[in-house]
């Protein structure tokens, strides 16, 4: 179960962060491949626009794309480690702001400041518990039309089933059933699911409006899901439409198959 403190030991302390998270673009080709292959097809809508906030940045993958479509880009972390590698990546733009924060904390954020706020790849790491913090906050700080995409867990939907396995004797569930039924998790937090996330939404006066539900890392179990929200009186708000999309590792290889075709020759794929 991973929490603030095992997501602040391991970001923060043990993680060597050799290629600033490039590393798990891999199986896109690439970050750039990943960023325009696989993230920007689904929140163009929101973009360029005023001010974006990016939650839990890591060493900046994404905020360097994020700060070529927005007039300011603040960006909260829980590990000062990142904050800093970022602060040093990003050191001549003069628009981005940067806090360090306790894993929940937004109270840095002005109210009624965000156009767009954005977190992908980090948030799968916590719990439901800072999910719900995190979007009852999120509804003072966005504007009226504000639009929020968040990338977290969907493990919490298969907890029955894990359960279930946890009881049969470690030596036979190596052999039969962590095969079958356990795909790789990928530390996602159990106790989050895309149905808390819009129960969440709903309680904090926030609409989720599309949850896109995907086999992150594996071929059978939806264990993550995209979803967005926006203020419920907001101009975006509409009834909240799931997609289960089991496809998305094979989009995943089709980007990566094609990366390498259309990279301009000074870049490297992959690396
Ligand atoms: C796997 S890294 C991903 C970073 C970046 N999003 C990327 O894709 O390269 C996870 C990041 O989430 C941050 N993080 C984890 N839990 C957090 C929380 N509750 N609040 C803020 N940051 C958090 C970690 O410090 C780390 O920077």
């Amino acid at each position: 179960m991973p929490s603030i403190e095992e997501n602040q030991q391991t970001w923060d302390e043990n993680y060597e962060w050799a290629k600033q998270g490039d590393e798990w673009s891999s199986s896109w080709g690439g970050a750039e491949a990943q960023w325009v292959g696989a993230i920007l097809p689904r929140i163009h809508a929101f973009m360029p626009t005023g001010t974006i906030l990016e939650i839990a940045p890591g060493f900046g993958r994404w905020t360097n794309y994020l700060r070529t479509y927005c007039d300011r880009l603040i960006v909260v972390d829980l590990s000062e480690k990142c904050i800093k590698a970022c602060q040093q990546r990003f050191a001549t733009d003069s628009h981005l702001e940067y806090h360090v924060n306790d894993g929940k904390s937004l109270a840095m954020i002005p109210d009624n400041s965000i156009d767009f706020v954005f977190s992908f790849d980090s948030l799968v790491h916590a719990e439901a518990d800072v999910m719900e913090t995190y979007l009852s906050q999120l509804a003072t700080k966005l504007k009226p039309n504000g639009v929020g995409f968040i990338h977290h867990s969907n493990l919490g939907k298969y907890q029955q089933a894990f359960s279930i396995v946890e009881q049969i004797p470690s030596d036979m569930r190596a052999e039969i059933v962590n095969k079958v039924l356990l795909e790789p998790t990928h530390w996602r937090a159990p106790s989050m699911t895309a149905k808390l996330f819009e129960e969440y939404c709903d309680r904090a006066d926030l609409q989720c409006i599309g949850q896109e539900l995907v086999n992150w890392g594996n071929e059978g179990l939806l264990i993550d899901s995209f979803s967005l929200f926006t203020p419920k009186n907001s101009t975006q708000s509409r009834a909240n439409q799931i997609v289960e999309n089991l496809a998305f590792m094979k989009e995943a290889d089709s980007i990566e198959r094609l990366a390498h075709l259309y990279a301009i020759k000074s870049k490297k794929i992959g690396s």
